[in-house]
């Protein structure tokens, strides 16, 4: 594996390999790799001629000046496992090299910004937009890796997608958990043992959700949700909405279409977590 920290070095590697005619395949990450980042390399690995991962923690989807501090950074454990995990190249670049100028671009999603997510984090999915549609430009792959952890992002990438015509093809990754089905996420790391203990709960009720959501309305699932994050147990909700898969807004009523997810945002003490799970599917 070859790392490589400027546009002008990955961009002259990238034209002689399209020039080839090889297939390029972009896993885009925030680096603090764990198994669900390398499971988006595994099958980029396996999809492409060329397998390139960037590293990059992006300050402008960053509401939070404090979040965007603490976020864990292990460069060097990052660039090992991408090479144990078969990747070809790791982008590895400084702000400057990113942004040499501030992006000031405006994107517009419409309905899918202003909820979820977007309500609770504004500016965020404009700054993941900006980072994206920049990677996408200077890679230009032929196909791109998202997890649907994080389920409105990807929503918001297919988006963003269309909108500026880009012919890649976006593929999402099923959502890979620790063994006691916590959802496993860079921020983990900031768990103390004792919230470590208590975040699989999250997972655990999405999963006994779906049992209770078979005899239940959508609004009385919402409920069976929220309840059982209680702050005795130091979670913080900040949402819990079930909606439309792909439009992503909120849905009443459980035949209203044949895509439905439940989605969370809890904290658990001062890290905030996402999680998702599928009630309905046509597939
Ligand atoms: P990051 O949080 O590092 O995640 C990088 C990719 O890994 C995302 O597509 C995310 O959905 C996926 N991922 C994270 N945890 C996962 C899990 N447990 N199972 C499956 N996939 C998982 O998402 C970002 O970075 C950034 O917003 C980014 C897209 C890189 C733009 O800055």
């Amino acid at each position: 594996m070859q790392t490589l920290t400027t546009v002008a070095a990955l961009t002259d590697i990238l034209e002689g390999l399209r020039h080839n005619g090889r297939t390029i395949g972009l896993v885009p990450t925030m680096g603090a790799l764990h198994q669900g980042h390398l499971s988006l390399i595994k099958r980029c690995v396996a999809e492409n001629d060329c397998c390139v991962a960037s590293v990059f923690v992006n300050p402008t989807q960053f509401n939070d000046p404090k979040d965007l501090e603490t976020y864990p950074r292990t460069p060097e454990a990052d660039a090992l496992m991408l090479e144990e995990a078969g990747c070809d190249y790791l982008f590895m670049p400084s702000v400057e090299e990113v942004y040499p100028t501030p992006d000031t671009r405006q994107f517009s999603f419409g309905a899918l910004e202003t909820v979820m997510e977007g309500a609770y984090r504004p500016g965020h999915f404009n700054g993941v937009a900006q980072v994206v549609s920049r990677l996408f430009e200077l890679v230009k792959p032929h196909k791109a890796y998202f997890g649907e952890k994080d389920f409105q992002q990807l929503a918001i990438i297919r988006a963003m997608v269309a909108q500026l015509g880009m012919n890649i093809d976006i593929v999402a990754c099923p959502i890979i958990r620790e063994t006691d089905g916590l959802a496993m996420s860079s921020r983990n790391k900031r768990l103390t043992p004792k919230q470590r203990e208590k975040a699989p709960l999250i997972a655990d009720i999405l999963v006994k959700s779906r049992t209770f959501a078979r005899e239940n309305s959508v609004e009385a699932t919402i409920r069976y949700v929220s309840e059982r994050l209680r702050p005795e147990d130091g979670f913080k909700l900040d949402y819990m909405a079930i909606v439309d898969g792909r439009t992503l807004q909120a849905v009443e009523d459980w035949a209203e279409t044949d895509y439905i997810v439940g989605c969370v945002a809890v904290y658990c003490g001062p890290v905030r977590l996402i999680d998702n799970i599928v009630y309905k599917h046509a597939d």
